[in-house]
């Protein structure tokens, strides 16, 4: 059976894009797939956190992820911290990995640069060793598909690399993982500028649409969401991106095609309600769940303590193998 890993960042707030493009995903993969989930808040801490906000975001992200579907019994969902196994093999691995190459990696130095620009002189050696620690994440449950987006490209690829390299010299210990970037994940594009991605990391409270936004709220984002003044409605992205985005969130959150639903639509105004109402429709369960599991602080500690311990089942025999493998004793 396919082993499936992927991890979020229990920072920010979680967002529509997020949701649409990779996190229901991972919904329907825990029905196919063996899969393992993981709030990486290792991977938080390579920049400084507020250790407060760090222990509630981690909470609210585990809440997050058991409300939009994932089960505790069908998939492994569990906060890194919590299996110790994590940090010990990305020593190995940081060990196995070159300079040279964490220091090509794109996403650090994007990160080190806009640290820098920011007036932030500390970048952390973390920062620099996040790729290594990503590795012992997949390489630790034998994963052989991680679901990741296209920014996370490159540090799969290092993955595998890292994975060949500890194979030929200490024999067959890690599976080597695939990425699988979603090709058909709806497009989710910021509503203020439909030309880049929906993110958390952009500053764009307007052009964000939260998961757990209210929905009076979202209905004045879609309201106020950017447009051109052809008053057209056609699946376009070239021509048309405000309008080719809202008809890919309409379709997403419907079932429906987008080039088809164009053909319902002769003005923006009914368009941007319908998909306002149709986000807040897929969402509102969400919200529900998500509330009623951080009502009961105490039960939802126990599922990821669970979850942990699944974890660590099988992190625990992987490690076992690489340390004896490199000849400890
Ligand atoms: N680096 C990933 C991101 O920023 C998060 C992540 C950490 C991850 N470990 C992982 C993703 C393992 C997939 C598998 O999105």
């Amino acid at each position: 059976m396919t082993r499936v890993l992927s991890g979020i960042q229990p920072t920010g707030d979680i967002h529509l894009g997020n949701y649409l493009g990779a996190l229901r995903q991972w919904t329907s993969d825990q029905h196919a797939h063996d899969s393992f989930y993981c709030a990486v808040d290792l991977h938080a801490v390579t920049v400084q956190q507020d250790p407060k906000q760090l222990r509630s975001k981690t909470l609210e992200t585990m809440a997050t992820l058991i409300a939009i579907g994932l089960d505790p019994n069908i998939c492994t969902l569990f906060v890194q911290s919590q299996v110790h196994q994590h940090t010990e093999l990305s020593w190995l691995l940081e060990c196995t990995v070159s300079y040279g190459e964490l220091k090509r990696m794109t996403q650090f130095k994007d990160k080190a640069t806009k640290q820098g620009d920011s007036g932030q002189e500390h970048i952390s050696a973390g920062l620099f060793t996040y790729p290594a620690l990503m590795a012992a994440d997949i390489l630790l449950y034998d994963a052989n598909r991680v679901p990741v987006g296209d920014d996370q490209r490159q540090h799969l690829e290092l993955t595998r690399n890292i994975a060949e390299r500890f194979n030929s010299r200490y024999g067959n210990i890690f599976t080597i993982p695939e990425a699988a970037i979603p090709a058909v994940a709806a497009r989710v594009m910021d509503l203020q500028s439909p030309n880049v991605k929906m993110s958390k990391s952009l500053n764009s409270p307007q052009g964000t649409v939260g998961l757990f936004d209210e929905p009076s709220t979202i209905g004045k984002k879609f309201k106020r969401a950017v447009t051109d003044s052809d008053n057209d409605v056609r699946y376009d992205w070239a021509k048309k991106p405000g309008v080719s985005n809202l008809l890919s969130i309409l379709g997403a959150t419907t079932g429906k095609d987008p080039e088809i639903l164009a053909d319902d639509y002769h003005q923006y105004g009914p368009l941007k309600n319908d998909a306002a109402d149709a986000v807040i429709t897929a969402i509102s369960p969400i919200q529900v769940k998500r509330a009623e599991l951080l009502g009961d602080k105490a039960e939802l500690n126990r599922i990821i303590s669970v979850g942990a311990e699944k974890a660590r089942q099988v992190a625990a025999k992987t490690v076992a193998k690489a340390k004896e493998a490199m000849g400890f004793l």
